[in-house]
């Protein structure tokens, strides 16, 4: 389908007829129109979903609108919804979400296909707009194209033609460069047609899908056009950064405030595509809703917790960002920091953002590195190997990497936290490239029991209890426990019990970053890591990077779990990492 595109200079003045067009194609539900003239039925303002149109449409097994009895008012009041049910989808107001970088690896692979997902799921309103930003020359319709593509590619529910249909009558494009003003007033001209024209309400969201050195030239104009500026806008602005988050303290402490100088901190979303993942979240239930794990998560307990991700793939085409970057910068300053955290905090007093943030920040603040930094934070580098039965070159010879990068692929750390939880516990963390395969888990291994009343032959077969959260690609548990071997000896020998999403339910997962563009869209920061959280994970990456500094990575051969060093580490203190 061709439609004009709202590029520059197409987006002056008249409102594309695009954008006239959308409301009346958009859910039939909704009359299509608007939600600012929404018609009665609209849940009451203050509910989550309030003036979103979307929001009366029923969820599978919830009774739809029309079926309710109308309140005096002639407004449907629907007795069995409680607005504090997390249960019922929410589904955001009518917005525009402007993705600045649009043409990029990201967008291409997660976010236009989640886009197209949600709308599948019937989890965006009519009144949803997707406006993308590059300097690319596209011309009318181009972008909604490319845009089919990608969805078609990336989606992980079904495709659905009309569901696309629906969606592409509410894509925009905007050409134009970030230093270019005149695009930019283009693109406030467009969100201010959106408004009028297909009720987007003033709300907009900024997806800044750029590299961090273009950010402070993006807040700028997003300032000097007052796009940033609810009050003008009459709705929310809310901008969207994808991590890196700096690349130390200092950095990351100057990004927010010059983030913080343009959106009010609360309308800052820091993206973590980790906390997106399913069963991450699940970290917080299996913990907080269970009675059977408290009392064994903790240093009388626990022996030690092993925290893996781990990829088969290399670097890619990302030589660039990469080599400046490195294992510690690129993935555990922020997921497995964060998985981290989310394993040792204690019990957040509520399911609010900041009561979960404030729980989480106290643990970033009592990690610490390991004093012996020599023996017990290990970074590694990939050589050529075999992986999956095909050659695959080593770190120095991929392409654009300098011959004598010291770059590490691979980073292993015993972290401590210092509370009296978890004192004298080893956080193990590790991450790395062009291990044998994909996989994140977080494995909690709990103390041999203190006394085995068997004879030592019987229980040779015994290892640690384990409670294992597979964070991917199984997504789901393990538990790991003793028990006897059938017959007529007692002989103890460890077995396994799984717990696998995919078996337990019928519902897949949804993407990580479905998740996250939606809390952003209905401004829910709960899965966000604060400006504070950042800064205080950059305190012991930035510890480690300094130790680091000057020194040269050890080698490991792709298609190995990591260098030599990195089992030495763990053998010092008689462990060995886990086989996941
Ligand atoms: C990104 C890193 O944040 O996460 C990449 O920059 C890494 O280097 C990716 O490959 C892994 O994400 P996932 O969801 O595939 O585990």
């Amino acid at each position: 389908m061709t439609k004009p595109a709202t590029g520059a200079p197409k987006a002056s003045g008249k409102p594309s007829s695009g954008a006239k067009s959308a409301p009346d194609t958009s859910d039939p539900d909704a009359g299509g129109k608007p939600a600012a003239a929404a018609p009665a039925g609209t849940p009451a303002a203050g509910s989550p979903t309030a003036s979103s149109p979307a929001a009366d449409k029923p969820a599978a097994g919830t009774i739809p609108p029309s079926q309710l009895t109308a309140s005096p008012g002639g407004r449907a009041a629907n007795p069995l919804r409680d607005p504090a049910d997390r249960r019922l989808p929410r589904v955001p107001e009518p917005c525009a979400l402007v993705i600045f970088g649009v043409t990029g690896d990201l967008s291409r692979k997660k976010l236009i296909p989640a886009i197209y997902d949600l709308a599948n799921r019937d989890l965006l309103p009519p009144g949803f707009v997707v406006l993308g930003f590059a300097r690319r020359d596209w011309g009318d319709g181009e972008f909604e194209e490319v845009a089919r593509e990608w969805a078609k590619n990336g989606a992980r529910t079904q495709w659905r033609e009309d569901a696309w249909e629906r969606l592409s009558e509410n894509i925009r494009f905007v050409a134009g460069s970030f230093d270019d003003d005149e695009a930019f007033d283009h693109l406030a001209g467009a969100l201010k047609e959106l408004h009028d024209e297909h009720g987007i309400l003033g709300n907009a969201a900024f997806y800044l899908s750029i590299p961090p050195a273009l950010f402070p030239m993006v807040l700028n104009q997003l300032e000097r056009t007052k796009m940033a500026d609810s009050t003008t806008s009459g709705g929310w602005r809310r901008v969207v950064v994808e991590k890196p988050f700096g690349h130390d303290v200092e950095s990351s402490k100057e990004l927010n405030r010059l983030v913080d100088n343009v959106f009010t901190a609360d309308d800052v979303f820091r993206i973590d595509h980790y906390l997106g993942k399913e069963t991450v979240q699940n970290l917080l239930a299996l913990r907080f809703a269970n009675q059977l794990f408290e009392p064994v998560w903790n240093a009388h307990y626990v022996d030690s917790v092993q925290i893996t991700m781990a990829e088969d793939v290399g670097i890619g085409t990302r030589a660039g960002f990469y080599d400046k970057t490195g294992t510690a910068r690129d993935v555990i300053q922020n997921h497995l920091l964060q998985l981290l955290a989310l394993t040792a905090m204690e019990e957040p007093v509520s399911f609010s953002s900041e009561a979960i943030r404030t729980e989480k920040l106290k643990v970033l603040h009592a990690t610490k590195i390991p004093d012996d930094l020599e023996h017990d934070a290990i970074r590694g580098q990939y050589e050529q190997g075999w992986l999956a039965g095909q050659r695959v070159p080593g770190y120095l010879q991929e392409k654009d990497i300098p011959p004598d990068s010291t770059t590490e692929t691979y980073a292993a750390i015993k972290l401590g936290v210092q509370t009296r939880r978890w004192a004298g516990v080893p956080f193990y963390v590790r991450a790395g490239k062009r291990l044998p395969r994909r996989v994140t888990e977080i494995a909690v291994l709990f103390k041999r029991a203190p006394h085995l009343p068997f004879a030592d032959t019987d229980t040779e077969a015994l290892g640690q209890n384990q409670l294992v959260i597979k964070v991917q690609p199984d997504e789901g548990m393990t538990m790991k426990f003793g028990s006897k071997v059938p017959g007529s000896a007692m002989e103890v020998r460890d077995v396994a019990m799984d717990f696998l999403y995919g078996e337990a339910f019928t519902e897949s997962s949804p993407e990580a970053y479905e998740r996250l563009i939606l809390d952003v869209l209905i401004g829910d920061a709960t899965l966000f890591p604060n400006a504070d959280e950042v800064e205080a994970s950059w305190v012991v990456i930035d510890a480690l990077e300094d130790y680091w500094e000057g020194t040269a990575p050890h080698k490991y051969r792709a298609g190995e779990w990591g260098p030599k060093a990195a089992d030495e580490m763990l053998a010092r203190e008689g462990r060995t990492w886990r086989r996941p």
